[in-house]
């Protein structure tokens, strides 16, 4: 029997406001407030991009334990969208499009997939898989014009202390077989990527390819922003969710949980503040 009330879910939100959307990577992500702004050299971009795809691919691995770790079917599904989408199948439904855009994929079929038409929305179950429509080789077409390729990219070798702490901690957290504690991982994850991350990113690279690559790809990052800002609309129905769903739900965990996958993340855009700190 459940006997959690409104006013329970209420204090718990509360409790989320003060414990884990105060932490410093959500409220004063230095790393990307300066890089937001920064003129930033090839040096610098060049190292980002590496620690990214090494991000960008072992969250394979932490995702793909989160989807063999599930509480439930439910849990298991919206797993895999996330995982299969990220290795390169489309989602199904086409967001609203322009005629313009319509009409070059339609005369262009070979062109499925390319992260500047490809869906934000919708689900893989149908869906069709493209190699190229993987977010890694998206970020493999942004890495080219810096002088970087498939042999520097996206392995764990390349990674830095701070970033390898990341990928392990996400492995350990969010793809743990504890519910609550996963669970509470997901919620830290979703709203540090909503707290605008990839908006500082995107105006920074803008900058740098209008100053010195010109020819610099940014859909892997705008189409990431664009899926980010839907996400942020069901987070709170989710969380409602799991507050009052079926399983046994640890407020306590979660929140602990939480907090140490900040702590995570956190330790990833040091780790890049740092590195261009020792460089100035
Ligand atoms: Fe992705």
């Amino acid at each position: 029997m459940n006997t959690k009330s409104p006013a329970d879910f209420e204090r718990f939100e509360q409790r989320l406001l003060s414990e884990l959307m105060t932490h410093p990577v959500i409220t004063d992500n230095q790393y990307c407030k300066w890089f937001a702004e920064a003129d930033l050299s090839l040096e610098d971009v060049r190292f980002f991009t590496q620690q990214f795809s090494v991000f960008s691919n072992l969250f394979l691995v932490a995702q793909l334990y989160k989807t063999i770790n599930a509480v439930d079917l439910e849990e298991m599904h919206a797993a895999k969208e996330i995982l299969a989408n990220e290795i390169g199948c489309i989602f199904n439904r086409r967001v609203e499009e322009s005629a313009e855009s319509k009409q070059r994929r339609l005369d262009n079929p070979d062109d499925e997939g390319d992260v500047d038409l490809v869906n934000t929305e919708g689900t893989v179950d149908g869906g069709t898989f493209r190699f190229k429509a993987a977010h890694f080789e998206w970020l493999l077409n942004f890495a080219k014009p810096l002088g970087l390729g498939f042999e520097n990219m996206g392995k764990r070798k390349f990674g830095s202390d701070s970033t390898l702490f990341f990928c392990d901690e996400l492995i350990r957290i969010y793809g743990s077989d504890e519910f609550s504690e996963s669970a509470g991982a997901s919620f830290a994850v979703e709203n540090w990527a909503a707290a605008g991350f990839w908006k500082q990113l995107i105006a920074g690279l803008r900058r740098f390819k209008a100053t010195y690559v010109p020819e610099l790809k940014l859909g892997f990052f705008t189409w990431h922003d664009k899926v980010e800002d839907q996400h942020k609309a069901h987070t709170y129905e989710e969380l409602k969710q799991l507050f009052f769903g079926p399983h046994d739900f640890d407020e306590e965990r979660f929140v602990q949980s939480g907090y140490e996958m900040l702590d995570g993340v956190a330790a990833f855009w040091n780790g890049l503040n740092e590195e261009r700190l020792s460089r100035n």
